[in-house]
């Protein structure tokens, strides 16, 4: 079984890193997915509607180790969806990538776009070639991005209860990872 089907979802799709030169469009995503999904993400909208442009470029401006990297996904030059790369330098957890801020605009879902990210993502770290696995935590109640991430491959490790609170409710996060030295 393929770890990850066809990563091009469809003709009109392309999958590239993020630059700084894309910090503007990234942040209008993200303040959309924050807006839109607000259970989904561990940031508000109130806290980060006001970064400048100073604060985001950084964000999306990709390590040249590869450690850090934004994905986005593109319908004709449009930015409709996104997902991070985070991995960390110090020597006992580098072997460990996190993703984070998985989002793709409403308009565009089901669509094979989630999933096209998530090859791109693991390709990368598949590439760095000493990152053994992928976390990533979300939302329990979130069954979408769950059977996404499952369809991928990756495994749930265990369910943090009340980890996120949001207007006035508490959630518990899944935790998941993906091992990259086991093909599935
Ligand atoms: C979760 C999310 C990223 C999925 O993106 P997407 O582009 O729609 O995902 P895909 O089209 O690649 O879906 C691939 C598979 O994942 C599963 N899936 C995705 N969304 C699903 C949903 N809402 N319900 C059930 N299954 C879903 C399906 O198995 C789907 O395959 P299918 O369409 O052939 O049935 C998107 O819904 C989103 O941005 N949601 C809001 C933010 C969010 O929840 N982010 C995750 C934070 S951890």
């Amino acid at each position: 079984m393929k770890l990850h089907p066809d990563p091009i979802p469809d003709m009109h799709t392309d999958i590239r890193p993020l630059f700084s030169h894309d910090a503007m469009t990234y942040q209008a995503l993200r303040l959309r997915g924050l807006q839109e999904s607000p259970t989904a993400f561990s940031a508000s909208f109130a806290e980060e509607r006001d970064r400048t442009l100073a604060d985001i470029t950084p964000r999306v401006t990709p390590a040249a180790d590869g450690s850090k990297c934004v994905f986005g996904a593109f319908r004709t030059d449009t930015l409709v969806g996104m997902v991070t790369i985070l991995r960390p330098q110090a020597a006992k957890v580098r072997h460990c990538a996190q993703l984070a801020g998985m989002y793709v605009d409403p308009g565009f879902r089901r669509r094979g776009i989630g999933r096209a990210l998530l090859g791109a993502v693991i390709d990368h770290a598949r590439a760095m070639g000493d990152v053994r696995q992928l976390r990533l935590g979300v939302n329990a109640d979130n069954t979408g991005a769950r059977q996404l991430y499952e369809a991928v491959g990756f495994s749930c490790f265990g369910i943090e209860p009340d980890a996120l609170h949001v207007d006035g409710r508490f959630y518990g996060e899944a935790h998941y990872v993906l091992r990259l030295d086991r093909r599935t």
